[in-house]
Protein backbone atom coordinates (compact mmCIF):
# COMPACT_ATOMS: atom_id res chain seq x y z
CA UNK A 1 0.00 0.00 0.00
CA UNK A 2 1.63 3.18 -0.91
CA UNK A 3 1.47 6.50 1.20
CA UNK A 4 -1.19 7.59 -0.90
CA UNK A 5 -3.18 4.93 -0.66
CA UNK A 6 -3.15 4.81 3.10
CA UNK A 7 -4.32 8.63 3.33
CA UNK A 8 -6.85 7.83 0.87
CA UNK A 9 -8.07 4.76 3.19
CA UNK A 10 -8.39 6.97 6.16
CA UNK A 11 -10.41 9.90 4.42
CA UNK A 12 -12.77 7.11 3.47
CA UNK A 13 -13.06 6.01 7.42
CA UNK A 14 -13.17 9.81 9.01
CA UNK A 15 -15.99 10.25 5.92
CA UNK A 16 -17.79 7.42 7.21
CA UNK A 17 -17.40 8.35 10.93
CA UNK A 18 -18.60 12.05 9.92
CA UNK A 19 -21.54 10.25 8.01
CA UNK A 20 -22.60 7.74 10.68
CA UNK A 21 -22.61 10.65 13.47
CA UNK A 22 -24.41 12.75 11.25
CA UNK A 23 -27.33 9.70 10.81
CA UNK A 24 -26.82 9.05 14.41
CA UNK A 25 -27.53 12.71 15.32
CA UNK A 26 -30.35 12.80 13.22
CA UNK A 27 -31.85 9.67 14.50
CA UNK A 28 -31.42 10.78 18.89
CA UNK A 29 -32.58 14.46 17.67
CA UNK A 30 -35.88 12.73 15.93
CA UNK A 31 -36.43 10.55 18.54
CA UNK A 32 -35.97 13.40 21.41
CA UNK A 33 -38.25 15.57 19.56
CA UNK A 34 -41.04 12.90 19.08
CA UNK A 35 -40.93 11.77 22.34
CA UNK A 36 -40.40 15.01 24.25
CA UNK A 37 -42.95 17.88 23.42
CA UNK A 38 -41.45 21.30 23.60
CA UNK A 39 -43.70 23.30 25.01
CA UNK A 40 -44.41 26.93 24.82
CA UNK A 41 -44.56 29.45 28.25
CA UNK A 42 -47.89 30.46 28.52
CA UNK A 43 -46.74 34.22 28.54
CA UNK A 44 -48.24 36.92 30.97
CA UNK A 45 -50.42 33.97 33.49
CA UNK A 46 -53.01 35.61 35.35
CA UNK A 47 -53.70 32.60 37.68
CA UNK A 48 -51.70 30.84 39.82
CA UNK A 49 -50.71 26.66 40.58
CA UNK A 50 -51.23 24.50 42.82
CA UNK A 51 -48.45 22.59 45.08
CA UNK A 52 -49.57 19.06 46.54
CA UNK A 53 -50.77 20.66 50.04
CA UNK A 54 -53.07 22.83 48.88
CA UNK A 55 -56.67 22.67 49.08
CA UNK A 56 -59.17 24.01 47.06
CA UNK A 57 -62.37 22.02 47.75
CA UNK A 58 -64.97 24.00 48.82
CA UNK A 59 -69.03 23.28 50.20
CA UNK A 60 -71.30 23.21 47.39
CA UNK A 61 -73.61 26.03 47.82
CA UNK A 62 -76.14 25.61 44.75
CA UNK A 63 -80.18 25.12 44.74
CA UNK A 64 -80.16 21.24 42.51
CA UNK A 65 -83.56 22.02 41.03
CA UNK A 66 -82.55 25.75 39.64
CA UNK A 67 -80.95 26.55 36.34
CA UNK A 68 -80.90 30.61 36.48
CA UNK A 69 -84.51 31.26 36.26
CA UNK A 70 -85.97 27.95 35.93
CA UNK A 71 -87.17 26.62 38.68
CA UNK A 72 -87.91 23.04 38.03
CA UNK A 73 -84.56 22.24 36.88
CA UNK A 74 -83.27 18.53 36.36
CA UNK A 75 -81.18 16.52 34.50
CA UNK A 76 -82.83 14.21 32.26
CA UNK A 77 -79.94 11.94 31.73
CA UNK A 78 -77.35 12.23 34.38
CA UNK A 79 -74.18 9.38 34.09
CA UNK A 80 -71.75 9.49 36.63
CA UNK A 81 -68.28 9.19 35.04
CA UNK A 82 -66.24 10.94 37.90
CA UNK A 83 -67.73 8.47 40.61
CA UNK A 84 -64.95 5.90 40.18
CA UNK A 85 -61.93 8.31 40.81
CA UNK A 86 -61.90 9.31 44.59
CA UNK A 87 -58.50 11.28 43.85
CA UNK A 88 -60.15 13.48 41.00
CA UNK A 89 -59.82 13.63 37.68
CA UNK A 90 -57.02 15.65 35.93
CA UNK A 91 -59.28 16.52 33.12
CA UNK A 92 -63.11 16.38 32.55
CA UNK A 93 -64.47 17.67 29.25
CA UNK A 94 -67.67 18.83 28.78
CA UNK A 95 -68.66 19.41 24.90
CA UNK A 96 -71.87 21.39 24.34
CA UNK A 97 -73.72 19.28 22.15
CA UNK A 98 -76.53 19.56 19.67
CA UNK A 99 -78.48 16.62 19.55
CA UNK A 100 -78.79 16.53 15.54
CA UNK A 101 -74.89 15.97 16.06
CA UNK A 102 -74.61 12.58 16.39
CA UNK A 103 -71.69 11.98 13.67
CA UNK A 104 -69.92 14.89 15.57
CA UNK A 105 -69.99 12.95 18.80
CA UNK A 106 -69.43 9.63 17.29
CA UNK A 107 -65.54 11.07 15.54
CA UNK A 108 -64.57 12.84 19.34
CA UNK A 109 -65.39 9.42 20.66
CA UNK A 110 -63.31 7.85 18.84
CA UNK A 111 -60.42 10.04 18.27
CA UNK A 112 -59.23 13.05 20.55
CA UNK A 113 -62.05 12.00 23.36
CA UNK A 114 -61.72 8.67 23.93
CA UNK A 115 -61.43 7.75 27.16
CA UNK A 116 -58.03 7.40 28.58
CA UNK A 117 -56.19 7.72 32.25
CA UNK A 118 -57.61 10.59 34.28
CA UNK A 119 -59.32 12.35 31.25
CA UNK A 120 -63.28 11.68 30.62
CA UNK A 121 -65.71 13.38 28.22
CA UNK A 122 -69.18 13.87 28.31
CA UNK A 123 -71.73 16.13 25.86
CA UNK A 124 -73.89 18.07 27.35
CA UNK A 125 -77.65 19.20 25.70
CA UNK A 126 -81.01 20.41 26.22
CA UNK A 127 -84.23 18.53 24.94
CA UNK A 128 -85.46 17.92 21.19
CA UNK A 129 -88.54 18.29 20.37
CA UNK A 130 -88.14 15.98 17.26
CA UNK A 131 -89.57 12.65 18.89
CA UNK A 132 -87.71 10.24 17.05
CA UNK A 133 -84.58 12.10 17.65
CA UNK A 134 -84.89 11.76 21.77
CA UNK A 135 -85.52 8.38 21.35
CA UNK A 136 -82.57 8.12 19.68
CA UNK A 137 -80.27 10.01 22.33
CA UNK A 138 -81.73 7.82 24.72
CA UNK A 139 -80.08 4.62 23.01
CA UNK A 140 -76.92 6.68 22.62
CA UNK A 141 -76.73 7.28 26.22
CA UNK A 142 -77.80 4.06 26.84
CA UNK A 143 -75.00 2.57 24.96
CA UNK A 144 -72.00 5.37 25.41
CA UNK A 145 -72.87 6.35 29.14
CA UNK A 146 -71.83 10.21 28.35
CA UNK A 147 -74.15 12.31 27.78
CA UNK A 148 -75.71 15.20 30.19
CA UNK A 149 -79.18 16.32 29.48
CA UNK A 150 -81.21 18.72 31.08
CA UNK A 151 -85.20 19.26 31.09
CA UNK A 152 -84.89 22.54 28.59
CA UNK A 153 -85.56 23.10 25.11
CA UNK A 154 -82.39 22.67 23.21
CA UNK A 155 -82.41 26.10 20.72
CA UNK A 156 -79.75 28.20 19.92
CA UNK A 157 -80.29 30.87 22.06
CA UNK A 158 -80.74 28.48 25.25
CA UNK A 159 -77.16 27.88 25.34
CA UNK A 160 -76.54 29.81 28.19
CA UNK A 161 -78.80 26.99 30.18
CA UNK A 162 -76.62 24.63 28.19
CA UNK A 163 -72.94 26.00 29.83
CA UNK A 164 -74.07 26.56 32.99
CA UNK A 165 -75.76 22.86 33.70
CA UNK A 166 -72.49 21.71 32.65
CA UNK A 167 -71.14 23.98 35.55
CA UNK A 168 -73.22 22.47 37.62
CA UNK A 169 -73.30 19.54 36.86
CA UNK A 170 -69.45 19.63 37.56
CA UNK A 171 -69.96 21.13 40.98
CA UNK A 172 -72.36 18.35 41.99
CA UNK A 173 -70.89 15.28 39.93
CA UNK A 174 -67.34 16.13 39.59
CA UNK A 175 -66.18 18.65 41.61
CA UNK A 176 -62.85 16.88 42.51
CA UNK A 177 -61.79 17.03 38.88
CA UNK A 178 -58.47 19.14 38.67
CA UNK A 179 -59.25 20.80 35.40
CA UNK A 180 -62.38 21.38 33.14
CA UNK A 181 -62.41 21.79 29.41
CA UNK A 182 -65.68 23.33 27.78
CA UNK A 183 -65.87 22.74 24.16
CA UNK A 184 -68.08 22.59 21.15
CA UNK A 185 -68.32 19.22 19.20
CA UNK A 186 -66.79 20.93 16.18
CA UNK A 187 -63.32 21.20 17.46
CA UNK A 188 -60.39 18.95 17.87
CA UNK A 189 -58.07 19.09 20.93
CA UNK A 190 -54.72 17.67 20.93
CA UNK A 191 -55.33 15.23 23.87
CA UNK A 192 -51.66 13.90 24.65
CA UNK A 193 -50.34 17.52 24.45
CA UNK A 194 -53.04 18.50 26.36
CA UNK A 195 -52.58 16.28 29.11
CA UNK A 196 -48.53 17.29 28.91
CA UNK A 197 -49.74 21.03 29.25
CA UNK A 198 -51.90 19.97 32.43
CA UNK A 199 -49.00 18.07 34.24
CA UNK A 200 -45.75 20.14 33.05
CA UNK A 201 -46.65 23.39 32.27
CA UNK A 202 -49.28 24.21 34.54
CA UNK A 203 -49.46 21.40 37.68
CA UNK A 204 -50.66 17.44 38.54
CA UNK A 205 -52.29 18.96 41.18
CA UNK A 206 -54.52 21.92 39.77
CA UNK A 207 -54.27 25.47 39.56
CA UNK A 208 -56.63 28.67 41.35
CA UNK A 209 -58.15 31.84 39.32
CA UNK A 210 -57.38 29.87 35.69
CA UNK A 211 -60.06 30.80 32.98
CA UNK A 212 -57.76 30.23 29.53
CA UNK A 213 -58.93 30.01 26.32
CA UNK A 214 -58.54 32.66 22.64
CA UNK A 215 -59.63 36.17 24.46
CA UNK A 216 -61.77 38.32 22.83
CA UNK A 217 -61.08 41.93 23.92
CA UNK A 218 -63.50 45.01 22.46
CA UNK A 219 -65.66 42.63 20.53
CA UNK A 220 -68.74 45.23 19.00
CA UNK A 221 -72.18 44.03 19.62
CA UNK A 222 -73.82 43.33 16.48
CA UNK A 223 -76.65 44.95 15.70
CA UNK A 224 -77.32 43.93 12.38
CA UNK A 225 -80.98 41.81 11.57
CA UNK A 226 -77.98 39.99 9.15
CA UNK A 227 -75.57 38.94 12.30
CA UNK A 228 -76.28 35.53 13.42
CA UNK A 229 -75.45 37.23 16.61
CA UNK A 230 -77.52 39.96 16.95
CA UNK A 231 -78.50 41.20 20.01
CA UNK A 232 -80.99 44.06 20.98
CA UNK A 233 -80.12 46.98 23.43
CA UNK A 234 -82.78 45.29 25.85
CA UNK A 235 -81.07 42.20 25.39
CA UNK A 236 -77.27 44.12 26.20
CA UNK A 237 -77.12 48.07 26.31
CA UNK A 238 -73.48 48.94 26.08
CA UNK A 239 -71.63 49.04 22.28
CA UNK A 240 -68.52 46.66 23.58
CA UNK A 241 -69.00 43.23 25.40
CA UNK A 242 -66.00 43.17 28.36
CA UNK A 243 -62.94 41.14 27.62
CA UNK A 244 -64.43 37.46 27.29
CA UNK A 245 -62.91 33.76 25.90
CA UNK A 246 -64.32 32.68 22.80
CA UNK A 247 -66.86 29.57 23.85
CA UNK A 248 -65.41 27.16 21.30
CA UNK A 249 -62.68 26.05 23.83
CA UNK A 250 -62.28 26.90 27.68
CA UNK A 251 -60.22 25.47 29.91
CA UNK A 252 -61.01 26.37 34.02
CA UNK A 253 -59.30 25.23 37.34
CA UNK A 254 -61.62 23.48 39.77
CA UNK A 255 -62.23 26.76 41.86
CA UNK A 256 -63.49 28.70 39.32
CA UNK A 257 -66.14 26.16 38.43
CA UNK A 258 -68.53 27.31 41.68
CA UNK A 259 -68.10 30.61 41.75
CA UNK A 260 -69.42 31.28 38.11
CA UNK A 261 -72.24 29.27 38.72
CA UNK A 262 -73.17 30.44 41.99
CA UNK A 263 -73.04 34.05 40.30
CA UNK A 264 -74.77 32.85 37.17
CA UNK A 265 -77.19 31.35 39.05
CA UNK A 266 -78.77 35.37 40.06
CA UNK A 267 -77.23 37.09 37.13
CA UNK A 268 -80.14 38.20 34.50
CA UNK A 269 -80.50 35.64 31.61
CA UNK A 270 -77.99 36.85 29.19
CA UNK A 271 -78.01 34.21 25.75
CA UNK A 272 -74.93 34.50 24.17
CA UNK A 273 -73.07 31.44 26.51
CA UNK A 274 -69.35 32.77 25.99
CA UNK A 275 -69.92 36.20 26.51
CA UNK A 276 -72.45 35.84 29.59
CA UNK A 277 -69.91 33.47 31.79
CA UNK A 278 -66.84 34.51 30.55
CA UNK A 279 -66.70 37.88 30.26
CA UNK A 280 -69.69 39.43 32.35
CA UNK A 281 -69.77 37.25 35.20
CA UNK A 282 -66.23 36.58 35.11
CA UNK A 283 -65.33 40.38 35.48
CA UNK A 284 -68.10 40.46 38.01
CA UNK A 285 -66.74 38.42 40.39
CA UNK A 286 -63.21 39.17 38.97
CA UNK A 287 -61.56 36.60 37.32
CA UNK A 288 -58.88 37.26 34.56
CA UNK A 289 -58.29 35.18 31.78
CA UNK A 290 -55.18 33.95 30.51
CA UNK A 291 -54.37 34.13 26.58
CA UNK A 292 -53.92 30.36 25.64
CA UNK A 293 -53.37 31.70 21.78
CA UNK A 294 -49.67 30.70 21.39
CA UNK A 295 -50.75 27.15 22.07
CA UNK A 296 -53.66 27.03 19.23
CA UNK A 297 -53.32 25.76 15.90
CA UNK A 298 -54.73 28.45 13.45
CA UNK A 299 -56.79 27.80 10.59
CA UNK A 300 -53.95 28.38 8.67
CA UNK A 301 -51.44 25.79 9.89
CA UNK A 302 -53.65 23.09 9.39
CA UNK A 303 -52.88 22.22 5.90
CA UNK A 304 -48.80 22.63 7.20
CA UNK A 305 -49.44 19.94 9.53
CA UNK A 306 -51.56 17.49 7.24
CA UNK A 307 -48.39 17.82 4.48
CA UNK A 308 -45.22 18.49 6.74
CA UNK A 309 -46.23 16.88 10.29
CA UNK A 310 -46.66 18.23 13.77
CA UNK A 311 -42.77 19.49 14.10
CA UNK A 312 -43.36 21.87 11.79
CA UNK A 313 -46.71 23.57 13.28
CA UNK A 314 -44.68 23.99 16.77
CA UNK A 315 -46.60 22.79 19.88
CA UNK A 316 -50.81 23.15 20.02
CA UNK A 317 -53.30 21.58 22.90
CA UNK A 318 -56.38 23.18 20.41
CA UNK A 319 -57.20 23.08 17.07
CA UNK A 320 -59.04 25.61 15.13
CA UNK A 321 -62.67 25.91 15.78
CA UNK A 322 -65.56 25.25 13.09
CA UNK A 323 -64.49 22.39 11.86
CA UNK A 324 -66.26 19.80 9.57
CA UNK A 325 -66.56 15.81 11.07
CA UNK A 326 -64.01 15.05 8.14
CA UNK A 327 -61.62 17.88 9.08
CA UNK A 328 -61.45 16.84 12.82
CA UNK A 329 -60.74 13.44 11.38
CA UNK A 330 -58.28 14.84 9.06
CA UNK A 331 -56.13 17.15 12.00
CA UNK A 332 -56.30 13.70 14.32
CA UNK A 333 -54.83 11.76 11.79
CA UNK A 334 -51.86 14.11 11.74
CA UNK A 335 -51.26 14.24 15.20
CA UNK A 336 -49.29 11.86 16.87
CA UNK A 337 -50.47 10.33 20.11
C1 LIG B 1 -50.22 26.61 48.37
O1 LIG B 1 -49.79 26.27 49.67
C2 LIG B 1 -48.62 26.96 50.07
C3 LIG B 1 -48.18 26.37 51.40
O2 LIG B 1 -49.26 26.25 52.29
C4 LIG B 1 -48.92 28.46 50.15
O3 LIG B 1 -47.77 29.18 50.54
C5 LIG B 1 -49.37 28.94 48.76
O4 LIG B 1 -49.73 30.30 48.80
C6 LIG B 1 -50.54 28.11 48.29
N1 LIG B 1 -50.84 28.47 46.92
C7 LIG B 1 -52.01 28.90 46.54
C8 LIG B 1 -52.17 29.22 45.11
O5 LIG B 1 -52.93 29.02 47.32
C1 LIG C 1 -86.55 14.05 13.55
O1 LIG C 1 -85.33 13.36 13.71
C2 LIG C 1 -85.11 12.33 12.78
C3 LIG C 1 -83.85 11.58 13.18
O2 LIG C 1 -82.79 12.43 13.41
C4 LIG C 1 -85.02 12.94 11.38
O3 LIG C 1 -84.79 11.92 10.43
C5 LIG C 1 -86.31 13.68 11.08
O4 LIG C 1 -86.19 14.34 9.84
C6 LIG C 1 -86.61 14.69 12.16
N1 LIG C 1 -87.92 15.26 11.96
C7 LIG C 1 -88.13 16.57 11.88
C8 LIG C 1 -89.53 17.00 11.72
O5 LIG C 1 -87.22 17.39 11.96
C1 LIG D 1 -82.85 1.90 20.05
O1 LIG D 1 -82.10 0.71 20.14
C2 LIG D 1 -82.90 -0.45 19.98
C3 LIG D 1 -82.03 -1.67 20.25
O2 LIG D 1 -80.72 -1.49 19.80
C4 LIG D 1 -83.46 -0.46 18.55
O3 LIG D 1 -84.26 -1.60 18.36
C5 LIG D 1 -84.29 0.79 18.36
O4 LIG D 1 -84.75 0.85 17.03
C6 LIG D 1 -83.47 2.03 18.66
N1 LIG D 1 -84.34 3.18 18.60
C7 LIG D 1 -84.01 4.28 17.97
C8 LIG D 1 -85.01 5.39 17.98
O5 LIG D 1 -82.94 4.42 17.38
C1 LIG E 1 -85.47 27.48 26.41
O1 LIG E 1 -85.89 26.45 27.26
C2 LIG E 1 -86.97 26.77 28.08
C3 LIG E 1 -87.19 25.63 29.03
O2 LIG E 1 -87.42 24.44 28.35
C4 LIG E 1 -88.19 27.06 27.20
O3 LIG E 1 -89.28 27.42 28.03
C5 LIG E 1 -87.86 28.18 26.25
O4 LIG E 1 -88.92 28.39 25.36
C6 LIG E 1 -86.59 27.87 25.46
N1 LIG E 1 -86.19 29.02 24.71
C7 LIG E 1 -86.44 29.12 23.41
C8 LIG E 1 -85.94 30.37 22.75
O5 LIG E 1 -87.00 28.25 22.77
Amino acid sequence: MTEGQRSEKLEMITLHKILFSICAFSFIYKYYTITTPNIVQIKDPQFSVLGPYNRTQCAVDDKYDQLINLNKFSFKINPQPCGDYPAGLLLMIIISSNPNNVENRMIIRSTWGRNVDSTRVVFLMGESENLTLSNQIKNESMKFGDIVQGNFIDVYRNMTYKHVMGLKWIVHHCSKAKYILKTDDDVVVNSRHMRHFLTRELSPWGARDLITCQVLEHAKVQRSQKSKWMVTCDEYAAHYYPTYCAGWAILYSQDVVPRLLKAAQSTPYFWIDDVHITGVIAQKIGIPRTSLSSLILSQGKVNMLKVLGPEYVGPFVLGPPDLTSDRIMEIWKAIPE
